[in-house]
């Protein structure tokens, strides 16, 4: 009798359905990805999410399985996208309609010292991704790219048509992952989209899922993170580097992209895909907000009055960078709606204060 479900179940995946599409999400246990699970699956599509759990979480699968436990509509398979056997394997047995990429590592400051560990798992992971589509005839892929393969553009607002001139290995692997894609879109029916993000923020505002990266990686962690961790006092303060920057308050600015905002954009890009052409967009709100509003926004939104220590720049860091959205508005009618930076962070903030332990242990009651 098991054995017989087993078969049923495996063969949901395995064959394509009218009506039904089969979306493959790679890296869907991290936190970008489990949010864009959830949307899909809420939007009726079929999912398999293939993840290494390097990074991200199992308990963030577990919540999605919880909530979409019917057969068929969401599948977990362990792999890492380096093995290529694995991942024809996975492409074999299953009958995917299109591909949302977003497994890689991304770390700015970790991609400088580990530089291998990033081409390795962001460029030639994607040519891995890319190859098994191509063999087995999958044709629509979502691609998630980021505003730091623009590197330092003196003209701000950065449009799609700005210079791509990366300046770390994050981004440059990234770039490389893009031209890889591009060149091959250009003999293929396939549908491509790039979505180059800005700093994405945010959680579910169901609290279901939210942002747990590995403890470990704290320090090369985002503004967010650091927020929440002096916060809740796991660090002793904010250390804000850089308070003579050619911008109004004299720290540096960036463009803050509510997770909500960003996966609307991947869902309108999956249907808006057309065989043999190809979309690039950048996904921002198109205003800047700098440390300073972004830190006093944290402690409104946590209640807490966050220690801030002002130091001297970071080498390496940009003044300014936000985004002039305009494309994705016309072509994909995509706006950002959760631009209330407080509040992003008030959803966000519910969620870490529930979840000490991340994922790890048991959500504890709510608390608004
Ligand atoms: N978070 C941001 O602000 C931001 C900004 C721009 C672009 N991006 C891009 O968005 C994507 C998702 O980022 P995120 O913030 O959710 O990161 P994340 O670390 O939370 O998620 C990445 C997931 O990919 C998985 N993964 C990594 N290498 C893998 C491999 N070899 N095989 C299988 N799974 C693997 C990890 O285990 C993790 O679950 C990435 O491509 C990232 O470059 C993120």
């Amino acid at each position: 009798m098991l054995s017989l479900l087993a078969c049923f179940v495996s063969s949901q995946f395995s064959r394509h359905e009218p009506g039904v599409t089969h979306v493959l999400v790679t890296g869907g246990a991290g936190y970008i990805g489990s949010h864009a699970a959830l949307r899909l699956l809420k939007d009726s599509h079929r999912v398999t999410i293939v993840d290494n759990l390097s990074r991200g979480n199992l308990g963030a699968i577990k919540v999605l399985q919880e909530q979409f436990p019917e057969p068929g509509r969401l599948q977990f398979i362990y792999a890492d996208l380096g093995d290529a056997k694995a991942v024809n394997k996975i492409f074999s047995e299953n009958a995917f309609d299109a591909v949302m990429h977003f497994a890689a590592v991304a770390y700015v400051g970790e991609s400088t010292l580990e530089p291998l560990r990033y081409y390795h798992n962001i460029t030639s992971n994607t040519l891995v991704v890319l190859e098994a589509m191509a063999a087995h005839g999958v044709n629509t892929l979502i691609y998630s790219s980021t505003c730091a393969t623009y590197g330092e553009p003196e003209k701000m607002p950065i449009t799609e048509q700005t210079p791509q001139v990366p300046i770390n290995p994050y981004g440059k692997a990234k770039k490389m992952a893009e031209d890889i894609i591009l060149d091959f879109s250009k003999n293929s029916e396939m549908a491509v989209m790039i979505l180059r993000y800005f700093n994405v923020i945010g959680s579910d505002p169901e609290g279901r899922l939210g942002e747990a990266p590995r403890p470990e990686l704290r320090e090369h962690g985002r503004i967010s993170g650091a927020c929440f961790d002096a916060a809740s006092g796991v660090i002793t303060g904010l250390k804000v580097k850089g308070t003579d920057y050619k911008t109004p308050d004299g720290t540096c600015v960036r463009d803050y992209i509510d997770v909500t905002d960003l996966v609307d954009a991947h869902v309108k890009a999956l249907n808006k895909a057309e065989p043999g052409k190809v979309g690039i967009y950048n996904v921002g709100t198109g205003k800047g907000r700098s440390v300073k509003e972004f830190v006093e926004a944290c402690k409104k939104a946590t209640g807490v009055n966050i220690k801030v220590e002002y130091l001297a720049r970071r080498p390496g860091d940009y003044a300014e960078v936000f985004s002039d959205p305009t494309k994705i508005n016309h072509e994909l009618n995509w706006t950002a709606e959760y631009t209330d930076l407080q509040e992003s962070l008030r959803v966000a903030w519910r969620w870490q204060k529930a979840h000490r332990n991340g994922y790890g242990t048991a959500p504890l009651a709510m608390a608004s």
